[in-house]
């Protein structure tokens, strides 16, 4: 049994229709756009760089990176387009710094349009929802982008010898190994992360409902 919202029919429908795209992406809207793009900049982000927001959802870190880049210069996918349009919409001071073409339906981490000149990326709370399967595509397809400087995503963590069994993160969300919630175990990440051409440092930054974050250097 999945109990990823995001994979149920009609989720993205019936929410959005309730005006609820702050909601679906998990609330705690100003805090985790503030968290993120903080953490972008620590990576380095200046204005002049061109950034991929993956799985960007209603855009809460978008609505902060756009003003904060040159205009054009955010781009972001997400399974539901409808669900970025809602942030475009509802969100953003000033439409004009980002044409809705940049926003861009993608499910398979494929990042169909993306431009080379992409420099840095996120998927922030995206892999907690997904099998371990789809951040090694990212991860690999990823690699496409040659001026890719970092990559920033969070997941959830299990000691070794829970990796079977749920696990309890230290504010109380129950994660799986084999179902959303998804943890990781944080060998098998590195080894992922390895063999598909990327350095990986966790940062120590503290992340609403425990996740953690990695940033992932190209390999020369
Ligand atoms: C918890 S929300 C986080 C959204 C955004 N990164 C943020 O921090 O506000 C997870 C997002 O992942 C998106 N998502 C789920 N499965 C996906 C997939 N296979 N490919 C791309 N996006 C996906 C959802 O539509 C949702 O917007």
């Amino acid at each position: 049994m999945t109990i990823n919202p995001y994979e149920t029919d009609g989720f993205y429908d019936a929410a959005l229709a309730a005006g609820r795209h702050r909601a679906i992406v998990g609330g705690r809207w100003d805090e985790t756009g503030r968290i993120a793009l903080a953490a972008l900049i620590e990576a380095g982000l200046a204005p002049h760089h061109h950034l991929l927001d993956i799985g960007a959802g209603a855009l809460r870190l978008g609505c902060k990176a756009v003003p904060y880049l040159e205009p054009g210069h955010y781009w972001a996918t997400d399974a539901s387009r409808a669900l970025m349009l809602a942030g475009y919409h509802a969100e953003l001071d000033d439409p004009g710094r980002l044409d809705p073409a940049q926003l861009i339906e993608d499910a398979d981490f494929a990042f169909p349009g993306v431009p080379e000149r992409i420099t840095h990326a996120i998927a922030f709370a995206v892999f907690p929802h997904l099998p371990r399967s789809r951040l090694q595509l990212a991860l690999s397809r990823l690699r496409r982008f040659i001026g890719l400087e970092k990559f920033l995503f969070t997941v959830f963590l299990a000691p070794d010898a829970a990796a079977a069994m749920p696990y309890r993160q230290a504010d109380g969300v129950v994660t799986h190994g084999q179902r959303a919630p998804y943890h990781l175990i944080a060998g098998e990440l590195e080894e992922m992360a390895q063999s598909c051409g990327w350095h990986l440092a966790r940062s120590t930054r503290m992340l609403p409902r425990g996740q953690i974050l990695f940033t992932a250097t190209p390999m020369a």
